[in-house]
């Protein structure tokens, strides 16, 4: 028998079997299924960003190791300089900004970089579920900050104990956020900060979603706020603002020997991104528009937002991402729900369970719908459980 490390026994197992064999069981029976589980852009990356990465593909140049220090010059300059423009916040291109094999990748690394054995994450109850397993692979133990709706699904950072508090090395943000569609105002960001300096911990925010956002509203980024850069790092990607996730290209931002500590471990396990790809996310940065997408995401939130609650369904439009995180009916659990979606309608979803134990009683749904034009799929979903899924 061949043995693995123990490390790995800490992945929590699979949750959601019954619904994977619900919708093997489907699709094998030949099921119209509409996929609003996967939170994956359906539309394809923007041609002229494509064009791009195949002029960069023909310059032999970006064939070889990218051996900057971190990461292609070109693309860390356009980040900063998006981030000026976007943000009105400064960073220097050569330290405060780093090349990331997606946010993943980024995420994992950075629990590696910073916990120890013992050491603790406070993380956010339900989320990605990243920041909880790259900390336990690395050795830590996380402690969980609930998402209530009632607090907007912010954490409340006021009540960590404070000798929790004390012995924490991160706290993970991540606003516009998945799976609840939550988004956190400056304010929020302030009281963050205002923790970190108290604590001497370390921010980890993921602003994956900062350009899925609708009717106007901007999300703001952490580094924003007054202090930040002392304490924080900043995580973003191409991934869902260019439609380019599997590009695998990311960055990192923020407080700079933070930064330098992560590159020292990525430096050992990765050797930076496909220079074409890093050239052509700069050209995307400095001149892409994904416009269209956005606007098809807010015209399908409208249809089944509208829709659901027509049928009495209490959910609310999500201000950004494309993630409407809808309650089950009193009493149902979220595999449940998902499971009788799936079977009576065709509908897939995602039982919110798999974000963390404050996630039972909800589950996601995604924009992102696979075969869908404008919006016919999801007024079909919509139809659909009002003839089969009575909402009780
Ligand atoms: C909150 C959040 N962060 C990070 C990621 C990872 O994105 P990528 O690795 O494609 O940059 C995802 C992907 O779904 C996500 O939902």
């Amino acid at each position: 028998m061949i043995s693995r490390a123990k490390r790995l026994d800490r992945i929590p197992p699979y949750l959601f079997g019954e619904i994977a064999a619900a919708k093997r069981k489907a699709v094998a029976e030949g099921k119209d299924l509409i996929d609003l589980g996967i939170g994956d852009p359906d539309r394809p990356t923007p041609p002229d960003i494509i064009e791009e990465l195949n002029r960069a593909a023909h310059d032999p140049i970006t064939h070889r190791y990218d051996e900057s220090p971190a990461g292609d010059p070109i693309f860390l300059e356009a980040v900063a300089d998006w981030y000026r423009k976007r943000f009105e916040v400064d960073l220097e291109p050569n330290s405060e900004v780093l090349l990331l094999i997606g946010s993943k990748e980024g995420l994992a690394h950075t629990a590696w970089t910073f916990i120890d054995p013992g050491d603790i994450s406070l993380v956010p109850d339900p989320a990605y579920t990243v920041y909880k397993v790259g900390t336990w692979l690395a050795g830590g133990e996380i402690y969980p900050l609930p998402l209530k709706k009632e607090n907007g699904f912010l954490p409340v950072l006021d009540e960590v104990p404070p000798e929790v508090a004390n012995k924490a090395k991160l706290l993970w943000l991540n606003y516009p956020n998945n799976p609840t569609g939550a988004v956190a105002s400056q304010a929020f960001f302030q009281r963050a900060v205002e923790f970190a300096h108290r604590y001497n911990l370390l921010i980890v925010s993921d602003l994956a979603y900062s350009e899925c956002a609708y009717d106007g509203y901007r999300p703001p980024s952490i580094l924003q706020t007054e202090g930040a850069k002392e304490v924080a790092i900043e995580l973003h990607s191409l991934s869902k603002m260019f439609n380019m996730t599997g590009w695998r290209i990311a960055m990192a931002v923020g407080n700079g020997e933070a930064l330098s500590h992560l590159n020292k471990l990525k430096s050992n396990v990765d050797s930076k991104q496909f220079s074409a790809i890093s050239r052509a996310a700069a050209y995307a940065i400095r001149h892409g528009d994904n416009s269209e997408t956005i606007e098809l995401y807010r015209h399908r939130r409208n249809i089944l937002v509208a829709g659901l609650q027509s049928l009495g369904w209490p959910v609310e439009p999500p201000k950004a991402t494309f993630y409407v995180w809808t309650p089950t009916p009193s009493g149902e659990s979220s595999i449940a729900f998902a499971k009788r979606l799936l079977e009576r309608a065709g509908v897939l979803v995602i039982p919110g369970i798999g974000y963390g134990d404050y996630g039972e009683g909800y589950v996601r749904m995604s924009l992102t719908v696979p075969g869908d034009q404008n919006g016919e799929r999801l007024n079909e979903a919509v139809k659909r459980l009002e003839a089969t899924v009575p909402y009780r």
